[in-house]
């Protein structure tokens, strides 16, 4: 059961606040979980509580939510059986008593709830991964492996967010770490030959100055092969364009580039994009508000790539399940602290994996040394996940978690390579 449950204030690798949890059972066994932070959040996440006092981490600071933790929630579940997720998460959120986790916060209910599931596994001895996915978990998750920022997570002028390549041809998770740090490092010679910055953005892949997603391709497309490797055949090319961010009255407003793009032609630009360079997914193609132009994008190019949905479903089960029955994309982005318990993170991933849709899970842009999506992409057997680059240690740790685990299922482990990735 459980006996003691603590919050604390640690910093996330933006260098701003954020929650930390651990539960401690009364045979001792500990639990902890510290809670991750988006910038270019959607607008239906759950809400991420923050004090807003100017004056204190520019109105970052998280102790309301600590002070939720130590206070109402310890008091509510003391006692629990950790072992009763569905239970206690059921609990979190029938205290909170609102839909959105606005009065207690998603980032305490999310602490709490994560921490509760490590604890139970602690006592059973478990590794996370086993106790929550069985010994049926064995299958590692291709890495979209980020290797060019833009958007909201750097300061360069590229529009679209996020540049990542995904080692398809690789056998073991293990290769596909190999692979993706010798383009990276490639990708850096490169760079800086032609002038560039090789600063990093907040994902930790470089975030040079280019203005255009083809210049940014052209660039990735180049490291690749200069590394020896096939575009397309063994290495593919993943975007995040985030296009939420820049979805102006209707408008894609391309400020970087100094373009403004109707849904149609903003539509045809990625299409032409995905018809040029071996692109084999796209995440948030369209913005959240744009379900029209998602329909369309999703009829015109759904049959040969994957489009994944990060804003326009905010790991919601409801909002999935209703993408699902309008045609918005076929597969879903991940994040647990958009919806803040683990049984509704579960859920989401089941009514995906029930309609035949994708799985991606995913870290946010404001991390911590946690690393417990890597056991939950090898928990729900999705088979990727998205978890920034191979630099910074708040990104290397979940990739360095996955080579633990699939060194510790040595020959049971599978890799889930290219057939992962949906119609690729
Ligand atoms: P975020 O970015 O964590 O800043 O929301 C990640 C993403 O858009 O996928
Ligand atoms: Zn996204």
């Amino acid at each position: 059961a459980i006996k003691t449950v603590t919050a604390r204030r640690i910093l996330d690798s933006r260098g701003n606040p954020t929650v930390e949890v651990d539960v401690v059972l009364t045979d001792g066994s500990l639990g902890r979980a510290a809670v991750p932070s988006g910038a270019s959040t959607g607008t239906r996440e759950a809400v991420e509580l923050r004090d807003g006092d100017p004056a204190r981490w520019h109105g970052k600071g998280v102790d309301r939510a600590v002070a939720h933790v130590n206070g109402e929630i310890a008091a509510a579940v003391r006692g629990r059986d950790a072992a009763d997720q569905a239970g206690l998460d059921a609990a979190l959120v029938a205290l909170d008593g609102t839909t959105t986790k606005s009065r207690l916060g998603a980032n305490s209910v999310l602490g709490v709830s994560l921490a509760t599931a490590k604890a139970a596994a602690a006592a059973r001895r478990q590794p996370l991964y086993r106790y929550l996915g069985g010994d049926g978990a064995h299958l590692l998750p291709l890495p979209m492996t980020n290797i060019v920022n833009g958007g909201a997570h750097a300061d360069n002028p590229l529009d679209f967010q996020e540049f990542m390549i995904v080692p398809v041809g690789a056998d073991t998770f293990a290769e596909a770490v190999r692979m993706g740090s010798e383009v990276f490092h490639t990708l850096r010679r490169d760079l800086l030959a032609a002038g560039h910055s090789t600063g990093v953005g907040d994902e930790g892949g470089f975030a040079p100055a280019l203005r255009t997603a083809e210049e940014a391709l052209d660039f990735v497309m180049a490291a690749v092969e200069r590394s020896g490797y096939r575009p397309g055949a063994d290495i593919g090319l993943v975007m995040d364009p985030a296009s939420s961010e820049f979805f102006r009255d209707g408008v894609y407003d391309y400020a970087g580039e100094g373009v403004r793009r109707a849904p149609a032609q903003h539509a045809d630009y990625l299409e032409g994009l995905i018809d040029a360079y071996p692109v084999l997914s796209i995440e948030d193609p369209m913005a959240e508000d744009d379900l029209d132009g998602w329909r369309d994008l999703t009829a015109r190019v759904g049959d040969r790539c994957q489009l994944t949905g990060d804003d326009v479903f905010c790991t919601n089960e409801a909002l999935v399940r209703e993408g699902i029955r309008t045609g918005v994309g076929n597969s879903v982005l991940v994040k647990v602290n958009q919806i803040g318990t683990l049984t509704e993170v579960l859920a989401t991933v089941g009514a995906a994996h029930e309609a035949g849709w994708t799985v991606v899970m995913s870290h946010r842009s404001g991390e911590t040394e946690d690393t417990t999506i890597a056991d939950l992409a090898v928990a729900t057997g999705c088979g990727q996940i998205k978890t920034g680059s191979l630099s910074r240690s708040d990104r290397t740790a979940k990739y360095n978690q996955l080579l633990r685990i699939e060194e510790e299922l040595g020959e049971r482990a599978r890799f889930a390579g290219r057939s992962a990735l949906l119609r690729a």
